[in-house]
């Protein structure tokens, strides 16, 4: 579904191995590290409650074509930097289907409001600002979930991004799971985390009003090196 002409990372008139075998170098680069790993990035999550209250009307249904899944998206970036919700908290594939326009998580690199308002985040999201793509905080009701899935490109085996997850207000143990590759994932509330996303995960909410923030950044040698150096352990 991918595929733009981003620095460095063209694919045209390359082959699939030659793209897949790029990124894979660089994927690789960051998991070698391990799957789920602690950045030394932390947010206060009573700040950003508070914060996001400027925000309380902005709120969209994220994936309703899915059904009733208890959670609601605020984008922290967008096509055009806009709060619709369109498409970036929508099936990015149901989306191509619709129009024929095949987006990249990528391309979602226009900083909503939320970014000037929420100054909570504003020092994670500053050190990776040339490589943020589709990003945006998830709010859960109690039961509220995202089913076990991988974070893939639908074009080739290896994505052209990879992944930030922090959890926030009303998150923590009992409260909500992180599950990823069949374990129930310890965390720290505030804390950022880098993952891999493309081994199976998935997420329930036992609370109401649980926050989460989810983070794409571009895979690049440099978004990389940066992510390696905020490892909280080196
Ligand atoms: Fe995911």
């Amino acid at each position: 579904m991918i595929e733009t002409q981003v620095d460095g990372f063209s694919t045209k008139g390359r082959t699939d191995y030659e793209i897949n075998s790029e990124r894979l170098s660089l994927y690789s680069q960051l998991f070698l590290y391990g799957d789920f790993m602690p950045l030394d990035f932390c947010i206060d999550p009573v700040k950003c409650n508070e914060e996001l209250k400027f925000f309380n009307e902005a709120w969209k249904p994220y994936q309703p074509q899915k059904g009733d899944t208890g959670r609601v998206g605020l984008s922290l970036t967008s096509l055009d930097g806009s709060l619709s919700g369109y498409p970036e908290l929508q099936s990015l594939y149901e989306y191509t289907q619709q129009t024929g326009h095949k987006v990249s998580e990528n391309e979602f690199n226009q900083l909503t409001p939320v970014y000037e308002k929420v100054s909570a985040i504003r020092e994670l999201v500053d050190y990776f600002k040339p490589y943020i793509g589709r990003s945006r905080f998830v709010r859960f009701r109690a039961g509220g979930h995202f089913p076990p899935h991988r974070d893939q490109s639908a074009n080739y085996q290896i994505p052209d991004y990879f992944r930030l997850f922090v959890a926030l207000g009303n998150t923590g143990a009992n409260r909500l799971f992180f599950i990823y590759d069949n374990q129930v994932i310890p965390y720290e509330v505030g804390r950022v985390y880098l993952f891999n996303a493309l081994k199976v995960h998935s997420v329930f909410s036992m609370r109401d009003d649980a926050l989460t923030l989810a983070i794409s950044l571009r895979l690049d040698q440099e978004s990389v090196a940066r992510a390696i150096k905020r490892l909280e352990v080196r």
